[in-house]
């Protein structure tokens, strides 16, 4: 019989061979550079690191045998190779000279024997190539419409054209794509790709997008097309709340296209938008308008079929002007582009009027949807009113919407046609179609879901329904928003990077998705504003707007400045991103360091009217007044900024900066003497008696060194969650820290408590009452159906999903110690109705996994059961340590497990 104390693993499979014995079993996979997922075009990065993955520990000694063939167009290949040590296998530095420009590399890798005999097969190849990388690459001008445009909304859009000849059928061809606005491209009538709203937001004053097209198999010999859709997008579209603003980075609308193409006999040819060639032309399309929240407005009579095609009359075009562009701007992207990623079939469709039709599609999300137009007449029109939800009388809910009303119309030629919008998205679950002609059917639509492409890494699931759907929910609304950057919501007039919310929900991003790059990108953007206005300020990409144009340091806001890349980092083992970002995590701190009173609290009230938003949307704050919440503003401000300290503390150590290490070390003390003192009484109790207090103490370690106090304000916050009948008390900023402080001072049943209750407020009151995406406020829907009066109230918000981080590593039971999962932690804690759960996160190293049970005597899964039985993988490269209540830790090695131990 087991001993109580002990675990006794049983490796089942260890990760482990004899490398006498079976030689063919060391295979390596998963190879891929920096953090792009896998084959990637147009990086902008010269000297790549790579990545790959071991099935098996290599045997003492092994070696990587890695090999490239690299080309640039015109040139011949080379083959090159070098030999590595194989315990590393994760950001491996570049090995060759640097790549230049349009390099193309094909690249694998290999186990060997220290004498360089094969230990197994080579990895399946990863195809790369570099984009222009140098200013001087980029030839092409950006170009638009040459005519007067209305000042800022409502603009009929251009489409650009260029026929090209091409002297034979090119061996292969790349088109360099970028725009002032958003772009679609076709060549020879069909689209180059299906990425949309290209090329995306970035701090466009700093940086803007070039992307990279194979389009070999598009071009022929002889006469070709390049044709381009042109919108608005977030260049010169209205963005932002409070009216938004339009032409926040320019006036002026521009495609810029650099087509390079290579014959077999290795010469090559260039074809580059300009405005004195004569050759690219501008007339206005069936676009008559598009803004990204408004909606999309289309007039089939206004198209000119074949435009994008070789040899159509362009003789009424008018030609092209240059809309300048410094080419220093210019950048290969570092994320992927969003593209579509599913479908979704309508639940139901139903006739509301004469011609109107309701059609629901049964899961909230960032999609658009595709109509097949038919049975109409010239000049008739359909329209399309995306929602989220209905009011309780059924009809949809468009106040919410405020001014991004999500209303797209299509006017007929009479002919039969599938349409999709180009440059809008949309957040809805709900769309009403008005003006159809006849029956309305599934067959007439696609409903497209988009978002930036990620690979997915983190799974959970449980044996309460509820909370699956709750973490379904959570992985939707992070869907949702990952839109180019991450934004708080994706459906009304506001759609902006708020710092705030991915503050709270990086570590449950980071497990749930691969966005290192993805998040990385946005900091950069970050920083750019950081050193413009001298703060972080609430949103990034900035654009300022009503109550909000003058960027004022607030607490939690500014602290994502050092949270996401400590996040990332803690994820991914980048040193890379703690290098890249530390200037801007410092200069943060530095900041905010010059607003504290002696004591070290922060309690200067920022120059804004809010002040601090605080424990933001706190449930008892009304509808009107989100920042009005029960916890005093200067305890969340100074705990938020005491752990900021800490953590950029610890990235000075990690750099190697001793100095920084030694100033922010002695800040933090500082700070955190000036919080107890401030804020938390001998007795335990704090100044604010909630959750949010408690929470923020506990899980920022601020009550560390005084043991009685920190149980003391354990054992409150447990009761003050018993109080409250289990009901959710915090906002976005306790949200997060309330199970973990919980957890970490030993009231685990109090922390299930409040993750099953269903009450309003609660994570699943919105399960029950339907909701398919997380909601900004607890109470977006009122028990009777009714929406929140509140002027702010989505059903699309990420943050109060940051509940996910915990699920993860409480229910599932996975958890990084070190830095990039090289240490990690296996805890599931057992509670609530919960009698089994699995979870898995893909790791630098591979995939780590737990699943258990908890079952009783007869083998029957129950809540009572006291023999828990736990499968465990630990990827190559990684050790994990068990560490269940009443039991020893017990570390594991790479392998597969299977575990049973006694409660
Ligand atoms: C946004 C939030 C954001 C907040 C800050 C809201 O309008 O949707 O998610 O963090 O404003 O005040």
């Amino acid at each position: 019989m087991d001993n109580d104390n002990a675990i006794t693993p049983k490796g089942d499979k260890p990760l482990t061979l004899d490398p006498e014995a079976a030689t063919e079993e060391y295979n390596v996979h998963g190879l891929t550079i920096e953090h792009f997922p896998g084959d990637v075009m147009g990086i902008g990065v010269p000297a790549p690191r790579m990545s790959w993955v071991y099935d098996f520990e290599p045997p003492e000694g092994a070696q990587i045998l890695l090999k490239i063939r690299r080309r640039v167009p015109g040139g011949k290949p080379t083959d090159e190779n070098t030999y590595l040590p194989a315990q590393q296998s994760v950001m491996v530095p570049w090995q060759f000279n640097q790549l230049t420009s349009r390099e193309r590399v094909v690249a694998s890798v290999q186990v060997v024997t220290s004498q360089h005999a094969p230990l197994g097969k080579p990895s399946e190849e990863l195809h790369f190539e570099t984009g222009l990388l140098q200013e001087a690459d980029h030839v092409a001008d950006y170009v638009g419409p040459s005519w007067p445009e209305a000042e800022t909304d409502h603009r009929h859009l251009p489409l650009v054209r260029a026929d090209v000849t091409l002297r034979e059928k090119p061996a292969s061809a790349r088109l360099y794509l970028s725009a002032l606005g958003l772009v679609e491209a076709e060549i020879n009538g069909h689209k180059v790709s299906e990425d949309a709203l290209t090329p995306g937001w970035t701090q466009y004053e700093k940086r803007i997008p070039c992307w990279t097209y194979d389009v070999t198999d598009e071009l022929n010999a002889g006469g070709n097309a390049m044709g381009f859709w042109l919108g608005d997008g977030w260049y010169r579209g209205r963005i932002g709340f409070d009216g938004g603003y339009a032409n926040y980075y320019g006036d002026r609308i521009g495609v810029l296209a650099q087509l390079e193409v290579e014959y077999a006999d290795g010469t090559t040819e260039k074809i580059c938008s300009n405005s004195w060639d004569r050759q690219w032309k501008v007339t206005s399309g069936p676009i008559v308008s598009s803004d990204m929240y408004e909606g999309e407005c289309y007039d089939a009579r206004l198209e000119q079929p074949g435009w994008s095609t070789y040899g159509f009359d362009d003789s009424a075009w008018k030609p092209v002007a240059e809309s300048f562009c410094d080419p220093a701007k210019i950048e290969n992207p570092e994320i992927l582009s969003i593209r579509p990623q599913e479908k979704h079939e309508p639940i139901s469709i139903k006739k509301i009027g004469e011609r109107s039709w309701l059609v629901d599609f049964g899961q909230n999300c960032s999609a658009r949807i595709r109509l097949h137009l038919h049975d109409l007449a010239s000049g008739d029109t359909v329209t399309l009113h995306h929602v989220e939800v209905l009011e309780p009388d059924g009809s949809i809910a468009t106040r919410t919407l405020r001014r991004g009303q999500q209303l797209d119309s299509y006017t007929s030629n009479g002919q039969d046609a599938w349409w999709e919008p180009r440059f809008v998205m949309h957040g809805f679950r709900y769309v009403q179609i008005d003006g159809w002609p006849g029956e309305l059917t599934a067959d007439d639509m696609d409903c497209r879901v988009y978002h930036s492409e990620l690979k997915r890494t983190g799974e959970l699931e449980t044996s309460n329904e509820m909370l699956n759907k709750l973490h379904h929910n959570i992985v939707w609304s992070m869907r949702s928003n990952f839109m180019s950057i991450p934004t708080d919501c994706p459906q009304r007039d506001e759609r902006l990077g708020w710092t705030g919310d991915i503050c709270l929900f990086s570590p449950t991003a980071v497990y749930l998705y691969d966005v290192e790059a993805f998040l990385n990108n946005w900091l950069q953007d970050m920083r750019t504003e950081q050193l413009k206005w001298g703060t972080i300020p609430y949103y990034v990409p900035f654009v300022p707007l009503g109550g909000w144009a003058h960027p004022s340091a607030i607490s939690e806001w500014g602290d994502a400045a050092v949270a996401v890349p400590w996040t990332l980092y803690m994820d991914s083992g980048d040193i890379e991103i703690l290098r890249e970002n530390y200037d801007l995590s410092h200069d943060w701190v530095d900041e905010v360091a010059g607003y504290l009173s002696p004591d070290g609290v922060w309690d200067r009230k920022p120059e804004f009217a809010l002040g601090q938003l605080g424990d933001w949307l706190d449930p008892t704050a009304p509808p009107e007044n989100p920042a009005l919440a029960m916890t005093q503003k200067e305890l969340v401000a100074t705990a938020y900024f005491a752990r900021s300290c800490s953590e950029v503390t610890r990235m000075a150590q990690i750099l190697g900066k001793d100095d920084d290490a030694k100033h922010f070390g002695e800040l933090y003390k500082r700070v955190r003497r000036g919080y107890i003192d401030r804020f938390s009484n001998m007795d335990g109790t704090m100044t604010s008696d909630t959750q949010c207090a408690y929470a923020l103490s506990i899980a920022f370690g601020l009550l560390d060194d005084d043991d009685v106090r920190r149980v003391k304000a354990g054992n409150r916050l447990a009761e003050l969650v018993r109080d409250s009948g289990g009901k959710v008390s915090t906002g976005f900023a306790g949200t997060p820290f309330v199970l973990p402080a919980l957890s970490m001072t030993g009231h685990d049943k109090e922390a299930f408590i409040l993750l099953e209750s269903d009450e309003c407020p609660s994570w699943l009151y919105q399960v029950k009452m339907g909701a398919t995406t997380t909601w900004e406020r607890w109470d977006s829907m009122e028990p009777d159906g009714a929406l929140n009066p509140g002027g702010m109230t989505s059903f699309n918000h990420y943050a109060l999903g940051s509940v996910a981080a915990w699920m993860h590593s409480h229910i599932g039971g996975l958890e990084a110690i070190d830095p990039g999962w090289k240490h990690f932690r296996i805890a599931p804690h057992m509670g609530g109705d919960i009698t089994h759960a699995s979870t898995s996160h893909i790791t630098p190293f591979g995939r780590a996994a737990v699943s258990w049970k908890l079952v009783d005597a007869e083998g029957k899964e129950s809540t009572d059961g006291n023999r828990l039985e736990m499968d465990v993988t630990v990827p190559v490269g990684a050790t994990g340590t068990v560490e269940l209540a009443n039991h020893e830790p017990c570390e594991l090695k790479a392998g597969h497990y299977q575990l049973t131990v006694n409660r």
